[in-house]
């Protein structure tokens, strides 16, 4: 698994996993992300779904296959002339659920929904529920995150991409409250994935240049709902300000050390689009990527 390929899976593959997330669940991780695997055309593709994969190690990564497909009949949230994408996936210890959360949209980006599939198993079949306007606010790239107490957030780009807002979600995972703030107001910030650390949230986002890749920034807050704050660019060494030639997706937890799973966007052949995992070391505050 070189960093910045299209990795394959246990069959030899090409994973397509992209704009995804990593769950651990009972010692296996399973990677939901974005199928891209068909012709890409003016720099996008139909919708075809969102595949899950399966590994104990991180490395030898096993086919689920489709979790959500697409529906063939017009106008559905999930059409291929639709777009679904950066699905998350959270786990319900409550309600023992798999609940799926992710960007849905229309193919020029007007539709701007979350969109909801909710599984019994992490290997899916995931059942579509529908898609909303958090707020009746539009909300582009997203993540979704667990806190320590057990409370569930997400993460929008909202405004056209101009300001975030973070919704909290209910006891189920599967609604809004209500309860909302806006955060990173006009910083213009897409691709967030967030984690909890001594104390600390921490998001890291890239800039909105579509496929094009630039720099991350980290955030930080000293609550959810507290005041969030731009820091630096976690990224170190040779290509840092473009994230590597890649663009975050989520941050995960394997053995107590943190890791951020990147796409390296191939914007003419979307589904040779290649993967990095990088650790990203949490310290005094403060973030780096080696
Ligand atoms: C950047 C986003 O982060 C991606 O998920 C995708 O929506 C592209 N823009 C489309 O240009």
């Amino acid at each position: 698994m070189k960093n910045g390929t299209l990795w394959t899976d246990t069959d030899g593959k090409g994973i397509q996993a992209h704009g995804g997330c990593i769950l651990e669940h009972e010692g296996t991780y399973y990677w939901y992300g974005e199928n891209k695997d068909t012709e890409t055309q003016n720099r996008r593709v139909d919708f075809v779904g969102f595949s899950c994969y399966s590994s104990r190690d991180l490395i030898r990564w096993e086919n689920h296959g489709l979790v959500l497909s697409s529906v063939r009949e017009e106008g559905h949230d999930l059409s291929p002339a639709s777009v679904g994408e950066r699905p998350t996936v959270l786990y319900n210890a409550k309600t023992g659920k798999f609940v799926m959360w992710f960007h849905q949209d229309s193919a020029d980006y007007t539709r701007a929904r979350v969109g909801l599939a909710v599984s019994d198993s992490p290997a899916g079949p995931f059942l579509y529920q529908g898609s909303q306007r958090p707020g009746n606010h539009d909300s582009r790239d997203m993540a979704a995150f667990i806190d320590e107490n057990g409370k569930a957030y997400l993460f929008c780009s909202s405004d056209w991409n101009a300001t975030m807002r973070i919704w909290e979600l209910d006891g189920t995972y599967t609604c809004l409250t209500g309860n909302g703030k806006e955060i990173l107001i006009d910083q213009a910030r897409e691709a967030p994935a967030v984690f909890f650390q001594d104390g600390k949230y921490f998001m890291v986002s890239s800039g909105c240049t579509g496929w094009k890749p630039n720099t991350m920034l980290f955030a930080a807050a000293d609550s959810m709902f507290g005041s969030w704050r731009l820091i630096d660019d976690p990224c170190t060494g040779p290509n840092a300000r473009t994230t590597f030639g890649a663009q975050s997706a989520a941050v995960f937890q394997a053995k107590g050390q943190w890791y951020l799973l990147l796409d390296h966007w191939n914007p003419d052949n979307l589904r040779e689009s290649g993967y990095s995992i990088l650790p990203v070391i949490c310290r005094d505050g403060s973030l780096t990527i080696p």
